[in-house]
């Protein structure tokens, strides 16, 4: 027999959330990368369900406006004026086909740890025990605030008591009620048609449906979880970081278990649609975000965040910050390196220290090694980027875009005034200020001749430390310059200074 599938979920989101105190709707708020109520419906659609539905009423606008781009076939409902989880599943049922039956799952948009797996173990057992309503419930050793399971003397569910609605005893029950369900929609129609708003809150109560389905004769049967974290629902801030934390947990260990290294799961954050190939390190401090995607034999971090971001295999990225940009195999970033939208660097290519990037094509093994800002530009495989180069690409109304040719040299200190092509093979003198194209195999110095004046210390400077060292040297040089016996002549002094530096 193939799985039971739901015939929809109803994902409740149409409460206030007045504890998060914040102009955000509550289940907008984001754990792991995804939004609370994204998270709910996920797990919605691994149930396997024909149709999805989210409940909403406050702030309605926003929150369909994010659930629909996110999943553009789920069924919106609009819940009025009348309050109650009740009355949010009628409104849900009334926008669902009129003859739907078999299955209908309830779950909120502020539980964000349910897993799709317990809902379809839940659907299962439903369906196999015939069941009218399976209620998930959980036993706390703090159940204050939540609704309660009422059991009659035979242990089967007879009723769910609002916690402002309960007697003493009932209060001291510690099976609570998660607010998920299983219901047979034809009975779930009617039952909620039967439903008051007699009670503390002057509500429409979901929970009111268990004790009219027991007169039906099927059974109301508990669903039991032992894993609290997916009952778990978010009000405020402190249990939205709480629950961050425990999904970021998760995902940590998932990946774990696949065969990354992860030095410290507590100061490392993985959003849940990242993914990391098998031998990866992670090292301290690393934030992977959005869709990232990492390839494996990598080592990130420590102190690294990646966003939306691509990195090929054996690469390394230290104390670095990437933006949509793409990490070619055995590349190289960091340490300090900011990588802006459009950066994509080839294979075993280098981004080095204190440089920034941003539309920056830089193709396999090309080095832009230290004190760059590299911004619309494309530089060839094997290129070498002297350090402190800077690529001016805005003249103060339009970007422009510059092209350094494959296997070309450009000297530290230049300032690459965009646009300008620089040949394949061509060389760029240091300090220069390159305001031209360079064709293949030239060199382009583009600054002022260097010019010595004799004596300028000695007369504008007289008196000073300086113009004291420059007479020593002097008198030193020329006593050198004077063979005796003893000392022979040595070599030519400057000739260490134009020597080769290393
Ligand atoms: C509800 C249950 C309670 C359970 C608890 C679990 C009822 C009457 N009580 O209580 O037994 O222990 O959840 O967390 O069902 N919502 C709507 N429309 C509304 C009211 C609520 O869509 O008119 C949504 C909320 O956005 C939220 C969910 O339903 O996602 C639960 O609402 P909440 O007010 O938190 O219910 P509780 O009083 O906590
Ligand atoms: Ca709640």
């Amino acid at each position: 027999m193939s799985t039971p599938r739901p015939a929809a979920v109803i994902v409740l989101a149409a409460g206030e959330g007045t504890r998060m105190r914040s102009a955000t709707p509550k289940v907008l708020h984001r754990i792991g990368g995804q939004t609370l109520v994204g998270h709910a419906i996920r797990a919605a659609r691994a149930s396997g369900a024909e149709h999805v539905e989210v409940v909403v009423r406050h702030e309605r606008d926003r929150v369909v406006e994010v659930v629909s781009a996110l999943d553009p076939a789920l069924v919106i409902a609009d819940q009025d004026e009348v309050k109650g989880t009740g009355r949010a599943v009628e409104c849900g049922l009334d926008a669902l086909p009129a003859d739907l039956t078999g299955t209908v799952l309830v779950t909120y948009g502020d539980v964000p740890l349910l897993a799709g797996e317990t809902l379809v173990a839940l659907t299962a057992a439903h369906t196999e025990s015939g069941s009218a309503v399976s209620v998930v419930t959980a036993h706390l050793a703090d159940p204050t605030g939540y609704g309660r399971i009422v059991r009659d003397d035979t242990g089967s569910v007879a009723r769910i008591v609002e916690h402002k609605d309960a007697s003493d005893d009932e209060r001291a029950l510690t099976e609570i009620n998660s607010g998920i369900y299983a219901f047979d929609a034809a009975l779930l129609r009617e039952a909620l048609a039967r439903v008051g708003t007699d009670n503390a809150q002057g509500e429409k109560y979901l929970t009111d449906v268990v004790a009219i389905a027991r007169e039906s004769g099927r059974p109301v049967r508990a669903h039991v979880v032992d894993d609290l974290w997916q009952t778990e629902g978010v009000n405020d801030r402190v249990q939205l970081a709480a629950l961050g934390r425990e999904l970021n947990r998760r995902v940590c260990e998932q990946h774990m278990r696949a065969g990354v290294t992860i030095v410290d799961p507590a100061t490392t954050w993985i959003d849940v649609d990242v993914s990391i190939g098998p031998d990866t390190t992670v090292l301290p401090g690393t934030q992977l975000l959005g869709a990232t995607t990492i390839g494996a034999d990598a080592v990130i971090g420590p102190e690294v965040t990646l966003t939306d971001t691509e990195v090929g295999d054996g690469a390394e990225v230290t104390r670095a910050v990437a933006h949509l940009a793409v990490i070619g195999a055995g590349a190289t970033v960091g340490p300090y390196s900011y990588l802006r939208p459009g950066t994509r660097l080839g294979a075993k290519g280098k981004i080095g220290g204190f440089v920034e990037t941003k539309n920056a094509d830089i193709g396999d093994g090309a080095k832009v090694p230290h004190l760059t800002y590299a911004g619309d530009v494309t530089i060839g495989e094997g290129a070498n980027i002297g350090a402190g180069t800077i690529f001016a690409n805005y003249d103060g109304v339009d970007k422009h875009h510059s092209t350094i040719g494959k296997h070309a040299f450009v000297g530290s200190h230049t300032v690459v005034v965009s646009p300008v092509t620089v040949a394949d093979g061509a060389y760029v003198a240091a300090g220069s200020a390159l305001v031209g194209d360079v064709d293949p195999g030239q060199i382009a110095v583009a600054r002022g001749r260097q010019r010595n004046v004799d004596g300028w210390v000695e007369r504008a400077r007289a008196g000073t430390r300086s113009a004291a060292a420059a007479a020593a040297a002097k008198a030193a040089a020329t006593a050198a310059a004077e063979p005796t016996e003893d000392s022979p002549t040595t070599d030519d002094p400057t000739s260490a200074v134009e020597g080769d530096h290393p």
